[in-house]
């Protein structure tokens, strides 16, 4: 059973499928594991750190992938990769399936099965293998200190012989896992922090650490969190009561961090041109939705804008690869957890049950055909 682990191919990925530690944990399941020559660099693990845990090293990723069961990403193979992916073998990374349907059509046809991770059920038994949550969490801890490091004046309240520096003020906004880390890391830098959510669920959480809730609490913020617990979109109404409320808030902030998404939709628009205008110049906003249409309205993809009026817009992409030797390792023990659940300890190799529940939710393609629910061919 071998597990071939090439090297990411999008120019930006910094993060890499397997450390050392799983390499090793693998190995102890009977498997053999190549890693593509300097797979890991770009997240501080050397050739040398993968040989001595027990991995081959393959000097490309044709020899790598040669009669692989397993093939291990970040991301989805690009559209060459697939075409040299060993037929029947397990793909599995961050497919990122959603308007790319025809790279899935071509990972079908490479005859390979192919695994979402972000499709991972949030339950109980699958939250060691919740890549959103294990990438989210760095990513709102990440945002703050890009936003912290943009910001000319400094976070916490100090008193010195020179002066007393006032603390910065924080604005969160969306509190999911991103978030809340978020609130968690600009306290622990001594910022005043508020923060702001539509899901009711969010206001303890937000008070518990230690940071003011401010949201329109009416009936449709009541009814705002689904049944699988994320936010609906909201009314235009509800939007409008939103922008008034938070419009002063923001102008008062030093840094804002956004963070708000709504699942298959694109991300709700919380920061208006005129409230960036209104803000103080040397203030920043990160936006972490800038991958999903963004949560400022001038808020530009892999760019730091600076308005005229001053203010720094942060629109960094793959924010977890920014902290790539952290996000590689959580991520990799999140694919360590799931690819166990697929291999017989006893007989030391593959048995995927396709009808475990976390086997049909994330399996993208197999037998040559797309079986996913949500992109397979209507009947
Ligand atoms: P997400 O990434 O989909 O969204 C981020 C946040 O933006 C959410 O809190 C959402 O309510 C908020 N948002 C959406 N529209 C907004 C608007 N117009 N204004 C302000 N905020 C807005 O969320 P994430 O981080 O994936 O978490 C979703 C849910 O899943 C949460 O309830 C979380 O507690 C839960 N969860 C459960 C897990 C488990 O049980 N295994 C693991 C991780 C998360």
């Amino acid at each position: 059973m071998r597990i071939a682990v090439p090297a990411e191919t999008q120019g930006a990925e910094t993060r890499v499928a397997v450390t050392p530690e799983t390499v090793r944990k693998f190995i102890g399941l009977g498997a053999e594991v190549a890693v593509e020559k300097g797979a890991g660099l770009a997240s501080g693990i050397t050739d040398a750190d993968y040989e001595a845990a027990g991995a081959s090293i393959a000097a490309s990723a044709g020899e790598a992938l040669n009669g692989a069961a397993i093939v291990l990403k970040v991301r989805r193979p690009s559209e060459a990769e697939a075409a040299s992916l060993p037929a029947g073998a397990l793909v599995i990374g961050i497919m990122d399936p959603y308007g790319h349907e025809a790279a899935v059509e071509g990972l079908a046809r490479a005859n390979v099965a192919a695994f979402a991770m972000e499709f991972m059920p949030r339950i109980t038994r699958a939250q060691v293998m919740d890549v959103l949550s294990s990438q989210a969490n760095l990513a709102g801890y990440r945002a703050v200190v890009d936003g912290a490091a943009e910001y000319g004046r400094a976070l916490p309240m100090m008193m010195t012989a020179a002066g007393t520096v006032p603390a910065a003020r924080i604005f969160i906004m969306g509190v999911g896992v991103a978030g809340l880390q978020a609130i968690a890391t600009a306290r622990r830098l001594g910022a005043i922090v508020t923060a702001t959510d539509v899901r009711p669920a969010t206001k303890e959480q937000v008070e518990s650490l230690g940071a003011k809730f401010l949201a329109v609490e009416d009936d449709e913020f009541k009814q705002a969190q689904t049944a699988g617990g994320y936010a609906k979109e909201m009314s235009k109404e509800y939007q409008a009561k939103q922008a008034e409320l938070t419009a002063s808030h923001i102008a008062k902030q030093d840094i804002v961090v956004t963070t708000a998404l709504i699942p298959g939709r694109p991300a709700p628009k919380l920061i208006t041109a005129a409230m960036v205008e209104s803000m103080k110049p040397g203030s920043v906003i990160v936006d972490l939705a800038v991958e999903r249409g963004g949560n400022c309205e001038l808020a530009m993809p892999g760019e730091v804008v600076t308005t005229p009026n001053g203010v720094k817009i942060v629109g960094h992409l793959n924010v977890p690869g920014r902290l790539a030797a952290t996000s590689s390792s959580l991520y990799a023990k999140n694919l360590f957890a799931f690819v166990e659940t697929l291999i017989d300890k006893a007989e030391k190799k593959l048995a995927v049950n396709w009808d475990d529940e976390l086997v049909k939710a994330t399996a993208l393609t197999r037998d040559g055909a797309v079986i996913h629910p949500n992109f397979a061919p209507k009947a």
